[in-house]
Order: C-alpha cells, then sequence, then structure tokens
C-alpha cells in the first residue's frame, strides 16, 4: 500500500513518522537522518507502540542510508535546523539551503517518480530551491505550511467563537513566515456561516494576529520550534496523495501567473492527490488580501534571492 519517506528524524520528522504509522497511511514508513542511531531509535520506539495503537506499518529507521529509500511514493524533507526563540524561519536559509539541496539530491536518485513534500525552513525558499535544483515538475516538489497555519488558523477561531474545531473553515494562504502568512478572515466560516456574524472585528483582528505568530509563540513556550501540530499537519498532507483525496489544502507551489505572480513558491489552495500538487485554485481575493498577498510574495522573493547570494543557485 506504498511508502513513505521521511527524511531529518527530528521533532517534526519523528512525529510525522509517527502519524502516519498510526493512520495507517502507508505500508512501510523509513525515517533518515544523519545523526548515527537517531532515526533508529526512534522508529525502534514507534514499533513498540503498535501492539498498543493498533497499526502494523512496517516502520525503519536508517542512518545516511538512501538505498532504504527507494522507490518511495512520497518523500517528505524535514531536515535543517529549528529556530531558537526571537529568530525568523528566515534566519535559518544559510543553514538550511545546503542541507536540503543535498537531501533532495540524495532521495532523488532512488526515488525520481516520488511526490516531495518540503517542511523545512525557511519553507517556501527551501521549496523553490528544492523545484529549482531538482529540476522536476512543479506538481511534484511543493511545500507544507498553509496546512500548518490554516489548522492554527482553525483552533483559535473555534476558541475565539466558543465552536467545535471541526465547524471552522479557515485558511491561511501566502508565505510561511510571522509576516508574510495571510489569515482569510472574511472567508473563514462557522458551518457556512462567515464568522463576522459571531465576533467582532477586533476579535477577529486578533485571532489573525495570533495566527501569524503562531509558531513563534511556541518556540517561546518551547525553546526550539513546535512539532506536533508541524508534523501531523504534513502527515496529513502526505495521506491526501497517498489517498488520493483530492483536498484542497494551502499549499506552496509554484505559480506560473496565477494570483499575478511568477517564478516563485507561495501558499495558495491547491488540488493535493496522487500526482502531488495536482491544481491551483484561484479563488476572488478582497483588494486588501490582493494586495497583502502581493507584499507577501515580495518578501518571499527577497528571502529567495539570497539563494543565490550564497550560491545555492
Ligand atoms: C512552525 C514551524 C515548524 O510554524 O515552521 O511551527
Amino acid at each position: 500500500m506504498g511508502k513513505v519517506t521521511v527524511i531529518g528524524a527530528g521533532n517534526v520528522g519523528a512525529t510525522c513518522a509517527n502519524a502516519l504509522a498510526l493512520r495507517k497511511v502507508a505500508s512501510e514508513v523509513v525515517l533518515i537522518d544523519i545523526k548515527e542511531g537517531l532515526s533508529e531509535g526512534k522508529m525502534l520506539d514507534i514499533y513498540q507502540t503498535s501492539a498498543l495503537m493498533d497499526f502494523d506499518t512496517r516502520v525503519i529507521g536508517v542512518t545516511n542510508d538512501y538505498a532504504a529509500t527507494a522507490g518511495s511514493d512520497v518523500v517528505v524533507i524535514t531536515s535543517g535546523v529549528p529556530r531558537k526563540p526571537g529568530m525568523t524561519r528566515e534566519e535559518l536559509i544559510g543553514v538550511n539551503a545546503g542541507i536540503v539541496k543535498a537531501v533532495m539530491g540524495e532521495a532523488m536518485k532512488h526515488s525520481p517518480k516520488a511526490i516531495f513534500l518540503i517542511v523545512s525552513n525557511p519553507m517556501d525558499t527551501m521549496t523553490y530551491l528544492a523545484l529549482k535544483s531538482s529540476g522536476l515538475p512543479s506538481s511534484q516538489v511543493f511545500g507544507m505550511g498553509g496546512q500548518l497555519d490554516s489548522s492554527r488558523f482553525r483552533c483559535y477561531l473555534a476558541k475565539a467563537l466558543g465552536a467545535s474545531m471541526s465547524d471552522i473553515d479557515g485558511m491561511v494562504i501566502g508565505g510561511h513566515g510571522d509576516t508574510t502568512m495571510i489569515p482569510l478572515i472574511d472567508k473563514a466560516a462557522w458551518r457556512g456561516v462567515p464568522v463576522s456574524k459571531f465576533a467582532s472585528a477586533e476579535v477577529l483582528g486578533k485571532v489573525a494576529a495570533d495566527t501569524m505568530v503562531g509558531g513563534a509563540t511556541l518556540t517561546g513556550l518551547l525553546g526550539t520550534s513546535a512539532w506536533y501540530a508541524p508534523g501531523a499537519a504534513a502527515a496529513s498532507v502526505v495521506e491526501a496523495i497517498m489517498f488520493d483525496q483530492k483536498k484542497v489544502i494551502p499549499s506552496c507551489v509554484a505559480l506560473s501567473g496565477e494570483y499575478g505572480q511568477k517564478d516563485i513558491c507561495i501558499g495558495v489552495p491547491t488540488v493535493i492527490g496522487r500526482g502531488g500538487a495536482e491544481r491551483i485554485v484561484e479563488i476572488e481575493l478582497t483588494a486588501d488580501e490582493s494586495a497583502k498577498f502581493a507584499a507577501s510574495a515580495d518578501a518571499v522573493r527577497k528571502t529567495n534571492a539570497v539563494l543565490s547570494e550564497i550560491g545555492a543557485l
């Protein structure tokens, strides 16, 4: 029933691998890292939960052995360093660009047909780097950020409205950065009814602001970046691919004219299925949302420019 590789056995990668096993998304999940024994240990630990949590997924941990990842249907890249309190995701670019480019190259050799899901930060720029350096079609290489940010948005909305999370619909588009993400308040709804019917502009403004610094808030509390929601969000995108769910998930994809942008990877609603990022959905944005999207694209482009400055592209 398929094979998924997760590269990077840090907190996000291991949580993603665990969620993939628990939700029976593939018959085999491989976790790979450069640190000797780390993947083996985490996957052995996960394996020992299988009788308790009722899954038969083969969970395999390896150190640097890309041959073990061969023939994967999906490869999730989480490698790199996480941010520390006070840091932005963009500050990680110097270290993470080299790592992401290298692991992408290795993984591609063994799974040329895989769908590649980029999670490493700064995610929009790492996705752009992975896409450009691989030469693969854009449907095959895209990034996960919007699924996580939208999940945080829905949590903050549900809390503010006193609603059930599953009744709340909401999306975050734009870059996956503290100042670049755009929670679409005007389009968020409680069972189809606009959230503005239930909360003041002030309350909804706070929901949007809390969503934007959702990751930074956790970094402040934890001393490193979050993992439960990022790992689960990545796993849910993998699930949409493996089961060909055709879910509309805000994903970081290459634009070629959509939303007035090109030569950039940034978060927009995308149909996710067995073909990866199958189709970009162009929703109508308000003037305010359009202006924010253009500003977000400018900021992402500025970070992308660093790639050539440091010789990564
Ligand atoms: C976050 C990091 C993982 O948003 O990007 O928590």
